[in-house]
């Protein structure tokens, strides 16, 4: 792996992208925060060596370099899931070449069905912990170069980036939560009793990505942040049709919150 690693590495470096100081994976509907990025250059999957090729229609996302809140930040528009038939060491695989690019912090947001009682749709939760239910990206042989055969996984979320997200939501008047973010398979969204199952474990928000990418990013060593923005509600009495076009409204309505939040958090680094 740390060929093809280093391959991909060198060849973005090749297209300009120079020590970025922080990286982005951006989640369903939630693609907006690249408009404000400066002097970008921007590769199509497509076209970098060894990432995923995209099957899906409309999915084939794009890897934007450029300044933003004063820094240098890779963004990731568009993620590679499970569902769509890649293997958890594939659905990662752009997280370690953001590493090996040089970003210093992780941040990843994506779109989520709350089934905390308290929670609303237009909500935002600070992933604190999670739970993943996908097949572990860690699994096979380990490379000892890479990170190391058993990582912690006891503050998979960075504590001081948490505290700050916080202060930076209060300062802007908006309305946050704190939660445990479940990853499952899909492409189906929950079932009633799947959703109440989900509760009962522990979770407050329910979604279909980010585990792998933080599991990968926690194994080299790399401090995440996340949020979850809640598109639709798992709730006994809420629950209503889901579909991939509902998630995508309610996340836009969002963004510009999850944006706000994110530009701070990258200025203050
Ligand atoms: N379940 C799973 N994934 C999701 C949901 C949900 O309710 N909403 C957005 N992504």
């Amino acid at each position: 792996m740390l060929e093809k690693i280093n391959e991909t590495t060198e060849f973005l470096r090749s297209e300009g992208i120079i020590d970025p100081d922080a990286g982005i994976i951006l989640g369903t509907g939630l693609g907006g925060l690249t408009a404000r990025m400066k002097n970008c250059i921007e590769i199509d999957y497509r076209n970098i060596p060894n990432f995923p090729v995209s099957t899906v229609e409309g999915h084939d996302g794009k890897l934007i370099y450029g300044d933003f809140g004063g820094r240098k930040i890779v963004a990731m528009k568009g993620r590679f899931h499970y569902y769509e038939g890649y293997g958890p060491e594939q659905v990662s695989f752009p997280v370690r070449i953001l590493k090996y690019l040089g970003i210093k912090c992780l941040f990843l947001s994506n779109a989520a069905g709350g089934v905390n009682p308290e929670f609303q749709i237009g909500d935002i939760m600070v992933i604190t912990d999670h739970i993943n239910l996908l097949p572990n990206p860690l699994l096979g042989q380990n490379d000892d170069r890479i990170g190391v055969r058993f990582p912690d996984m006891g503050e998979a979320y960075d504590k001081y980036l948490i505290k700050k997200a916080l202060i930076i939501a209060g300062e802007n008047k908006i309305r946050i939560h704190k939660g445990v973010y479940l990853a499952t398979s899909g492409p189906t969204f929950e079932t009633p009793a799947e959703y109440r199952y989900f509760r009962i474990i522990g979770a407050d928000a329910v979604g279909m990505s980010t585990t792998p990418e933080v599991i990968v990013a926690r194994h080299m060593n790399l401090p995440c942040f996340a949020v979850s923005v809640i598109t639709d509600l798992g709730i006994e009495g809420k629950i209503e049709y889901v579909t991939h076009e509902s998630v995508q409204i309610e996340a836009e309505k969002t963004e510009s919150r999850m944006t706000t939040i994110m530009t701070e958090m990258i200025k203050s680094l």
